[in-house]
């Protein structure tokens, strides 16, 4: 249905929209707050590492290393200390000077006079290091290798009783916490999918529940729209929704009684109507025999008599529309009430015929019922006769049982119905035909609702049925 698409929407904005941004926030900074720590913590650990590593080589041996010293003792002894620590603590190490040149390095390969790039973009924190003896750390980089690496600095100082600074050691280690933020980043995943899997289905549940009830209004709405009056709105629910559907209620009991009125009024004024008709019917009748064979007047009293014939049927079919007791409901054999028709509603120029129906019986009550047939078996004797249909074959009456129902159909051969006159046919007084009261059809479809049933037409192809479905109690 359309507006289930519109509410759904609108509470996917107003719930689900906010979670997802407010926890998006909540990630994000949870990531960032995490991975500065982690970062810093690192920065922290190097410096430290290389502060006490630094303790165990001396600057005063290393300063003077010109390239393809390797051999040189002091060398090999400071590489060595360095390389112990390097095992234990998985860090590596590398001495420069003040122009970013080897003087030592824990990975082999890396010769004496090697410039390290690298570290002169650290320029700013190496100063302070060199000037002042701090310690610093770099920010974190990405290597050769594609990893991310990050450096502390700590000064190596000539000796340990000469504090000159002329190297600086670097102390090298990947940024290992990037494996826990990982973790972190798919925790807070899963997290926020779940969150969103959770708002969108209480989304939709919430939906679900709010057109429930609205599509019960619409559906209450179009039967109130349609005239149908008898069921009441019924909306089990204490919201806004609810009261809507009592106020509903409350206006369909007062279109009822309104309606209920104006019924009786109409039909109190038919009643009054009658009896008058039926004496001015009788004295024109008195009157047309008191007057001469030859007489023209005879004619004028003649078209008198048919259009008090005609007030006659229309205040007795609105009558029968008008007034209709509650039904007293017996088994109707079919076959019976088919043939009693048939016989009522057959002309002079229109046989009906009648389909044998097995000893099927309808539950309905039995005036009303065959005064419904009755209607449509006339208009289908009506409609052959108009297209010039005779004898057998152009009015068929039949029975049949179908699932819980029982379907009458009145067939019959002549002019189909247009589609936009077949939406107005029920309509009280709404005829095609010059001397048409326009209620039987109406009558019908009221008799059909009294017994919880329906009537259905469907015109084609120069054939109209008419089918009267009535439920089968259980
Ligand atoms: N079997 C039918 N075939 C074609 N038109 C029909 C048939 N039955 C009913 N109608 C149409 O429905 C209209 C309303 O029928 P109804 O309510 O019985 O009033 P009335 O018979 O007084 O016109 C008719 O005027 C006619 O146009
Ligand atoms: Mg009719």
């Amino acid at each position: 249905m359309r507006f289930r698409a519109t509410i759904l929407v609108k509470l996917l904005v107003a719930l689900v929209v906010p979670t997802i941004a407010l926890f998006t926030l909540f990630a994000f900074v949870a990531y960032e707050v995490s991975r500065r720590d982690l970062d810093q913590e690192l920065g922290l650990r190097l410096q430290a590492i290389a502060a006490s590593a630094s303790t165990q080589i001396r600057g005063k041996y290393l300063a003077p290393l010109v390239p393809g010293a390797e051999t040189d003792r002091g060398y090999q002894n400071a590489i060595k200390k360095l390389d112990a620590v390097s095992a234990v603590t998985g860090v590596h190490f590398f001495v420069f000077d003040r122009q970013y040149n080897s003087r030592g390095d824990t990975r082999s390969g890396v010769a004496i006079g090697t410039h390290y790039f690298r570290a002169e973009l650290d320029r700013a924190e190496l100063e302070r290091v060199f000037a002042l003896g701090a310690i610093a750390s770099s920010v974190t980089f990405i290597g050769n290798d594609g990893e991310l690496y990050k450096t502390g600095y700590a000064p190596v100082h000539a000796s340990e009783t000469e504090p000159q600074i002329d190297l600086v050691l670097g102390a090298q280690a990947p940024a290992f916490y990037f494996s826990r933020l990982a973790d972190l980043r798919d925790r807070l995943f899963a997290w926020g999918a779940g969150l969103l899997a959770v708002s969108v289905a209480a989304a939709f549940l919430a939906t679900l529940l709010i057109t429930r009830n609205i599509r019960r209004l619409v559906a209450a709405a179009e039967r109130i729209g349609s005239g149908d009056l008898r069921e009441p709105v019924r909306v089990a629910s204490h919201d806004e929704v609810g009261v809507l559907g009592q106020t509903m209620e409350r206006m369909r009991q007062q279109l009822a009684e309104r309606d209920a009125r104006t019924q009786q009024m109409l039909a109190g004024i038919a009643h009054e109507v009658r009896n008058p008709l039926a004496g001015m019917t009788l004295f024109t009748g008195i009157l047309r025999d008191e007057l001469p064979e030859r007489d023209e007047r005879r004619d004028h009293v003649d078209k008198i008599r048919r259009e008090l014939g005609y007030l006659e049927r229309v205040v007795n079919d609105f009558l029968d529309y008008a007034r209709r007791p509650k039904p007293e409901l017996c088994d109707v054999p079919c076959d019976a009430l088919l043939a009693e028709v048939a016989q009522l509603a057959a002309t002079d120029g229109v046989t009906i015929d009648v389909e044998p129906c097995g000893g099927l019986a309808a539950r309905a009550d039995r005036v009303q019922l065959r005064r419904a047939v009755l209607n449509l078996a006339k208009n289908a004797v009506q409609a052959a006769t108009a297209a010039g249909h005779r004898g057998h074959g152009a009015v068929r009456l039949s029975a049949r049982r179908r699932h819980a129902e029982v379907e009458l159909a009145v067939w019959n051969r002549g002019k189909e119905i247009p589609a936009a006159t077949c939406e107005r046919l029920f309509e009280p007084f709404f005829t095609t035909r010059e001397k048409g009261t326009g209620l039987g059809l109406a009558f019908v479809r009221e008799i059909a609702a009294d017994h919880g049933g329906r009537i259905e037409v469907a015109s084609a192809g120069g054939e109209t049925t008419f089918t009267l479905v009535l439920p089968i109690p259980a």
